[in-house]
């Protein structure tokens, strides 16, 4: 919120114009979230026009309507809908991020191959080193596979922009992480709590039998091949089951948990409990090298 505040007495200094001096934002989710929030409240919302400079604004922050800033240990808890008038893409932005960067954008990409997408999920296997070590500038595999995940998710968010129905796919990876991301910022980024909650949440599907042994461990592999981490101490079951109840909350009473049945297709399933938690964290710590 401080910084919500710095943004508006520059626009006072500035002495902006109501209508026709759009701001720009150039920079990651985190700045875009700022500006736009700050937009969406200036005089009851100013002009605002989105330069993503990171993999993950690239792929999601800056393709969305959110805007939203962190308050205390909870994410996104002050936020609004609020389109931009353009979001403007490019990927030779990516050059300069580092590589831990390039993967946690990596996982919203992958999110989105294993909600909706299994040609990308299968070009994200053949191509994800590469990505990596080129920061998406090489021509072989990156347009087509930004091109693919942008796509999806517009395709996703576009018919539910204000979110009315919550039974949402993108919500993979993105039911027990926000808790997570909070309780281990900074060690762990935006994506890289994502990812941990897709392992949690594929073993979820594979106990419940929604996929199989192959499927999971091709989700296992990629994220390990894309350098995301799988697991982190502070997923206790009593933790993930706490990070549930406030998502609950979020998802207005149910807990609509997005779980893959396939690679590219997700249910929604309400009835998860502390004990499966349980079993999917010993599993998990099982897979991990000790
Ligand atoms: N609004 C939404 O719909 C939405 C969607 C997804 C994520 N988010 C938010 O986005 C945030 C994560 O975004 P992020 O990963 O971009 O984090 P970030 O904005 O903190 O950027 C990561 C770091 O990269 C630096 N940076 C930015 N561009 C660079 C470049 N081209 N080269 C080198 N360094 C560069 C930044 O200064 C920062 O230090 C999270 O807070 C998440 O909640 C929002």
């Amino acid at each position: 919120m401080d910084v919500v505040f710095q943004v508006v007495s520059a626009l006072n200094t500035f002495g902006i114009s109501r209508r026709c001096e759009p701001i720009i934002g150039i920079g990651g989710g985190v700045l875009l979230d700022i500006v736009g929030f700050a937009a969406s409240l200036y005089r009851r919302g100013i002009p605002y026009i989105r330069i993503p400079t990171t993999l993950i604004a690239l792929v999601d922050a800056g393709i969305g309507v959110k805007t939203g800033i962190n308050v205390g240990k909870h994410k996104n808890r002050l936020g609004t809908y609020y389109p931009p008038l353009a979001t403007l893409l490019d990927r030779a932005f990516l050059r300069s991020l580092d590589t831990k960067h390039i993967s946690n954008g990596l996982a919203e990409i992958l999110k989105m191959a294993i909600v909706t997408d299994a040609t990308l999920f299968w070009l994200l296997e053949q191509y994800g080193t590469i990505l990596i070590s080129s920061k998406f500038q090489d021509e072989s595999a990156a347009p087509l596979v930004l091109y693919r995940a942008i796509h999806a998710m517009l395709a996703e968010l576009q018919p539910n922009l204000w979110e009315q129905d919550l039974n949402r796919k993108v919500d993979f990876g993105h039911t027990f992480s926000p808790a997570l991301e909070m309780q281990a910022v900074p060690e762990l980024l935006h994506g890289e709590a994502v990812a941990i909650d897709m392992a949690i949440s594929a073993l979820l599907a594979y106990h419940r039998g929604l996929i199989d042994i192959q499927i999971l461990d091709r989700i296992l592999c990629l994220m390990k091949k894309l350098q995301l981490p799988l697991a982190h101490s502070l997923c206790t079951a009593e933790f993930l089951y706490e990070a549930l109840q406030d998502t609950i909350l979020h998802r207005d009473g149910s807990q609509r948990v997005p779980l893959p049945v396939s690679l590219g297709d997700v249910r929604f399933f309400n009835d998860i409990t502390e004990e499966e938690l349980a079993t999917v964290v010993h599993t998990l710590q099982q897979l991990l090298p000790s």
